[in-house]
């Protein structure tokens, strides 16, 4: 049912100093920072030859990274996303096998503009899955 890794996302607590470091230090095309006030965070993407990093930095009060950034000072691996052909089937195949999926399951619109799911991360060996419909 999944395709392609879509992203990998990364919280970081200093946007600027991630961006320089993927573009300066690690030699990869690093995009320009977006707001995302509907999910509270600023993304900036960088393209790579076979997939995507997503640097994720708090946006407004009550972002939801803020917790982890809490957690993990120094930022880590937020989330992975995967790509699905129909978000709504993968959905209901998901919550027939069990998983939990966030937000009471109706997709959002991420980042690129195309329907978003995430799944509970203990039902996914501790990692925050997205699934993003392509
Ligand atoms: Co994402």
């Amino acid at each position: 049912m999944i395709g392609r890794l879509n992203h990998v996302a990364i919280a970081v607590p200093d946007l600027e100093a991630a961006s320089a470091l993927y573009r300066d230090t690690l030699g990869a095309a690093v995009g320009a920072p977006q707001d995302e006030p509907d999910h509270g965070v600023t993304v900036v993407f960088i393209e790579l030859p076979n997939t995507k990093i997503e640097l994720l930095y708090p946006l407004g009060k009550g972002s939801p990274i803020q917790g982890f950034l809490d957690k993990n000072p120094s930022g880590g691996i937020h989330h992975i996303c995967y790509e699905v052909e129909d978000i709504l089937a993968a959905r209901d195949r998901l919550l027939g096998q069990g998983a939990r999926v966030l937000g009471g399951g109706a997709p959002k619109i991420g980042a690129h503009g195309k329907p978003v799911l995430f799944l509970h991360p203990k039902d996914f060996n501790g990692t925050l899955i997205e699934l993003e419909q392509v």
